[in-house]
Formats: structure tokens, C-alpha cells, sequence
């Protein structure tokens, strides 16, 4: 079972298709970063995934309900807060969660178990418009925990934040899974922040998933190896006759694609540009980030929307 799982999810808003046949797998019990520049599609995508919104199309399953069938069940086990959360300024933090409280039917030890998830339990008592911007926003994920959900939906908790506010922020999203043994599923136009946090990921662009997956598989997949040539033109043609995919870096070295550093294919490349008269004298792995990841992608995008419009799926 997938924590949140969509297929061809889309929403139109006038002629513009905002969310555009996105299919999300997001795995259980891990942080999962939807990542994704201004105005990608982000919140509008949060706001159906919560059933705020309708699709044009596609469907949506929270912890294996059906949304629109079953919407009480699947809203059942999710906290959410979308767009920066809006808390009552003239009330105390306790307050502001008992009136959450009070609507859910909740225990009020409850409130105790919220604030001190999110540490703040010692200015539970104070008035929030004394709270500094990340206090509030901590306070909105305590509000979003209460009821024990096993699935978090944030939009861009770490939002305005200072940088104390973001590693406060950044320390607690990596501990939930484990303290609420669930799933947090946490949107952001920062790659650093998914990067810090997230062990999945979803790259958003107008509204489709550019990459999707594991971050270590996505970086195990892109990984790469740089052969040292006497001559990288000659060896460029080798390889490429032999459907080995590969790039020019300069002319004294070419790059191979070797999924997982794999050493057969890394051996079998080397092999074939000896056995063709081309001397290589280094082979260096590259390591990759996740950030070279995401270029990568967007120039890959970019280039294939350049070649022609963009083929949509059925
Ligand atoms: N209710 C609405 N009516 C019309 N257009 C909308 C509406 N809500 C969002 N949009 C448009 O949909 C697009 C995606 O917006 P959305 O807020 O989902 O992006 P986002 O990825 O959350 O961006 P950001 O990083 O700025 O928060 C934008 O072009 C926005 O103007
Ligand atoms: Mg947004």
C-alpha cells in the first residue's frame, strides 16, 4: 500500500491545465519532498490530494481509500496545512489547538503531545502574535498532528523562515516518521530542503512529474564514469555504434552513463576502447548530486519541449 497514491490527476483552471495527469506513488513510513519551482502546481496539487479541490480528472487514494468513494475513511488517518497556516493571534498556542481539539473530539492530554513534538511546550501558554514566525509555523504542525494522522501533507512549512527557523523546521520533518510512525509529505520550491530530508521525491513541472522515485535510486541511476582518451571523437564513435550511452566532455575525455557504478559495464566500455586502438589512461566515477539530477532533468525537459510540443498521455 502506498501512504498517497494518484493516477492521471488533472485540473484545469479556465484553459490552463495547472495539474497535469500526475501520477504519485509516495511509499509509507519516509519524508517524500514534492519538489517544484513557483507555480508549478504544488499547492493546487496538496488542495485535491485534501479533497478541497475537484479533479477534472484522474483519482486519488489516502493510505489505500479512495478519495472521492470513501472520503471520511481516507481523510480519516491525514493532518494537513496548506499555504502558510493561519493560527489566531490574540489566543495563546494551547488555545488555537484546543479549538482543533474540540472539533475532532479529542483527549485533552492531546495538546501536551502536540506541542511538545514541535517544542513548544514551554510558550504553549503565550500569545501567538508574540511567537516569531517559525514558532507559528510549528505551532501549524502541532495543529496538523493532533488526532495522531499517519499521513502529514505540509506546503512549504519552511516558508519565510530564518535560518534557525529552517534547521528547527528541516530537524523536525526528519524525525516524524519515526515519532508519528507515518508519512510526511512535504512540498517545496528549495531542492537543498528535499534534498536534507527527504528519502522520496517528486520533481513538479506545469504540473507533471518530471522525476519521481527514490532519491538514492534517482542518484544511483544518473551515476556516471569519465574515461581519459587519446582520442574522444574516435571514442565517441565507438561506443555509440555499441548503444553504450555516452557524451563528450573535451576532446581528451568522453562521459558513459553506469547506473549503480556498475563495474561490469564500466569493465565492458573500457574493453571495447582498447580493443578499437583508443588508449585510456584514467577512468574517475563521478559522484552526483541531487542537484546535478534536477539540471539535468530540466535541460532534458527543456530540450525535448524545444524539439516539439509536448506529447500528452492518453
Ligand atoms: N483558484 C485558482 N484559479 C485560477 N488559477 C489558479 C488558482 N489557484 C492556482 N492557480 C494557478 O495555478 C498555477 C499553479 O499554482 P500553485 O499555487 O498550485 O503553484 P505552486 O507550485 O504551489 O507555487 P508556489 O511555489 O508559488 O506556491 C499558478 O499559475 C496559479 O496562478
Ligand atoms: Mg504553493
Amino acid at each position: 500500500m502506498f501512504a498517497i497514491e494518484t493516477q492521471n490527476l488533472t485540473k484545469r483552471f479556465g484553459k490552463t491545465v495547472v495539474v497535469d495527469g500526475l501520477s504519485l506513488q509516495v511509499p509509507t513510513g519516509c519524508v517524500f519532498g514534492f519538489l517544484g519551482p513557483n507555480g508549478a502546481g504544488k499547492t493546487t496539487t496538496l488542495r485535491l490530494l485534501l479533497g478541497l479541490l475537484r479533479p477534472d480528472r484522474g483519482c486519488v487514494h489516502l493510505l489505500g481509500h479512495n478519495l472521492f468513494a470513501h472520503r471520511l475513511q481516507a481523510l480519516s488517518g491525514v493532518g494537513a496545512f496548506v499555504e502558510s497556516a493561519s493560527v489566531y493571534d490574540h489566543l495563546s498556542g494551547r488555545a488555537n489547538l484546543e479549538l482543533t481539539r474540540r472539533v475532532l473530539g479529542l483527549r485533552e492530554r492531546e495538546i501536551d503531545r502536540v506541542l511538545e513534538l514541535v517544542e513548544l511546550q514551554r510558550a504553549g501558554n503565550k500569545r501567538v502574535r508574540d511567537y516569531s514566525l517559525g514558532m507559528k509555523q510549528r505551532l501549524a504542525l502541532a495543529r496538523a498532528l493532533l488526532g495522531k494522522p499517519r499521513l502529514l501533507l505540509l506546503d512549504e512549512p519552511t516558508n519565510g523562515l530564518d535560518p534557525d527557523g529552517i534547521m528547527a523546521m528541516r530537524r523536525l520533518i526528519r524525525e516524524l516518521p519515526d515519532r508519528i510512525g507515518g508519512t510526511v509529505f512535504v512540498s517545496s520550491h528549495l531542492l537543498s530542503e528535499v534534498e536534507q530530508t527527504a528519502q522520496g521525491l517528486c520533481l513538479l513541472r506545469a504540473g507533471s512529474a518530471v522525476l519521481q522515485g527514490s532519491v538514492a535510486d534517482l542518484l544511483d541511476r544518473s551515476s556516471q564514469i569519465d574515461f581519459t582518451v587519446d582520442r574522444a571523437g574516435a571514442a565517441m564513435e565507438v561506443l555509440i555504434a555499441n548503444g553504450v550511452p555516452a557524451s563528450l566532455v573535451d576532446e581528451g575525455a568522453i562521459r558513459v552513463q553506469c547506473p549503480g557504478e556498475d563495474r561490469a559495464a564500466a569493465a565492458a566500455a573500457n574493453r571495447l576502447l582498447v580493443t578499437h586502438g583508443i588508449a585510456v589512461s584514467a577512468m574517475t566515477p563521478r559522484k552526483r548530486s541531487l542537484e546535478d539530477l534536477y539540471r539535468d532533468t530540466l535541460r532534458a525537459e527543456d530540450g525535448a519541449a524545444r524539439q516539439g510540443p509536448k506529447r500528452r498521455a492518453a
